[in-house]
């Protein structure tokens, strides 16, 4: 497989949402990545097969500190290293661009995800109860050191 990593375009917006659609059981809607393409805070890269957009993953940078907004990949490629490629290229971006921490949040339920940023020196440190609903609170992740 030839993936190719780099950050997301305007032209990209359509198969990000498809991603989005696919892998969220909240979704953004396709304005609203839209407008990740013109904000400045935002930083997304994509993963692209022959031309599919098949993973994505962006940050908002505040101050020093890199948000996480969304990362995912379609099933089909999952448990491939598409992820961590992704997060990989995420955490340097943050870094060249001088975040000192990287932060998410997680559904408490979403064990995949959350095995994946422990797999990526991220650590439970806090919950947001109710976050995604009744019942279904967030975890809040933190990744303190990005080298
Ligand atoms: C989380 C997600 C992006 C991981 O992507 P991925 O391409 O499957 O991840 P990778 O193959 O690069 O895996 C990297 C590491 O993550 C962990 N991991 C990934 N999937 C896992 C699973 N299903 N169960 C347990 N650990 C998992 C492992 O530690 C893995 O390392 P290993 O292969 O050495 O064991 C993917 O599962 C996904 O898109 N999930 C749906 C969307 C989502 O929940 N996003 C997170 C929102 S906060």
């Amino acid at each position: 497989m030839r993936i190719h990593y780099r950050l997301m375009e305007s032209r990209d917006v359509p198969g990000v949402f498809k991603v989005d659609q696919a892998c969220f059981s909240h979704n953004w809607t396709e304005d609203s990545y839209k407008a990740e393409t013109n904000n400045i805070l935002s930083n997304y890269i994509v993963a692209e097969l022959d031309g599919e957009i098949i993973g994505f993953g962006g940050f908002w940078q505040v101050i020093d500190e890199a948000h996480i907004t969304n990362i995912a990949v379609l099933a089909a490629y999952r448990q491939t290293g598409v992820g961590q490629n992704i997060i990989n290229a995420m955490l340097a971006l943050a870094l060249e661009q001088g975040c000192v921490a990287m932060t998410l949040e997680v559904r408490a339920d979403n064990q995949p995800a959350i095995n994946f940023y422990l797999k990526n020196q991220f650590t439970r440190q806090g919950r947001r109860k109710d976050y995604y609903g009744t019942g279904m609170d967030g975890i809040i992740m933190w990744r303190y050191k990005l080298e």
